[in-house]
């Protein structure tokens, strides 16, 4: 079983498309020199990706001060950290949108589970003054899950019997998946992340937002998206077989510095959060 993933995570071809014209660009804001126009003209190939950097740029949850005409008008006001947020919102949602029967969550659930995760990570990170970039914490939250639609895309009858045997079980829903398959999501998401080239970072939250102790190099970052994540599901948005098997971490919340009470505010937040993010819904 083990092999017949890593087939599917070790060819870019048989993992789930993500554009060229985004790994392309992922690749460029890796570089901090980068200009505007570089930037611009690589965006301008995908037309998908130019058609929702405008949309959004002129929607209220990013709020530009001016109307937005053009990619490079967007980049000019936004900025180019706002534009690759975009670019990979866009680009997830592809991915995300596929109807991950096998693990009980429609494609729509999951994608609103991934925005609550990316917004709330991102609040969290900013209300305790982290010093993380905006655009990292929203991004790392959106992508958390990555490898459980990849998973569910590719192995859908092995997600059943995962599915059987957590009904019955009180393990740990990642220890049941890693039994059946060899791995479990999140090392999933960190080789297809690793496939696409992706950041250190998210790989780092990817492969390690249900077990916070392992991570070791941005554990501020992956305590942002635990918190996030857990209390996404706690609050029913996005809730899978799998959800309820995992604790909160208390190394995470002492690390960032929640108490029960900021804890409690931030899960009552949650159906303004989702209200903020109707736009990006329908990206
Ligand atoms: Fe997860
Ligand atoms: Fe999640």
């Amino acid at each position: 079983m083990k092999e017949q993933i890593d087939q599917v995570l070790n060819d870019i071809n048989k993992l789930p498309p993500m554009s060229n014209v985004v790994l392309k660009i992922m690749t460029l804001l890796q570089n901090p020199s980068v200009s505007i126009q570089e930037v611009a003209n690589e965006i301008s190939k995908d037309p998908v990706i130019t058609a929702s950097i405008i949309k959004l740029s002129n929607s209220a949850y990013y709020r530009a001060s001016k109307p937005i005409r053009t990619v490079s008008e967007s980049l000019m006001t936004l900025g180019i950290k706002t534009v690759k947020e975009i670019v990979l919102l866009t680009a997830t949602k592809k991915i995300l949108n596929k109807d991950l029967t096998s693990y009980q969550l429609d494609a729509e659930a999951m994608w609103l589970h991934s925005l609550i995760v990316a917004e709330l990570s991102a609040r969290i990170s900013i209300a305790k003054k982290t010093n993380i970039p905006r655009d990292l914490a929203f991004t790392s939250g959106l992508l958390h899950d990555i490898g459980k639609v990849i998973l569910a895309q590719f192995f859908p009858m092995k997600m059943i019997e995962i599915k059987n045997a957590v009904k019955d079980s009180f393990r740990a829903f990642t220890d049941i998946e890693k039994e059946f398959l060899g791995y479990d999501h999140q090392e999933v998401g960190r080789k297809a992340l690793e496939t696409w080239n992706f950041p250190e970072e998210l790989k780092e939250v990817v492969s390690c937002h249900h077990n916070f102790d392992d991570s070791k190099k941005f554990p501020k970052l992956v305590a942002c998206v635990h918190v996030a994540n857990h209390l996404a599901v706690i609050s029913g948005i996005g809730i899978d077989i799998g959800g309820l098997s995992h604790e909160i971490s208390k190394p995470a919340l002492d690390l960032l510095g929640i108490t029960d009470q900021e804890l409690e505010i931030y899960f009552t937040n949650i159906p303004e959060i989702q209200k903020a993010i109707t736009e990006l819904v329908s990206v």
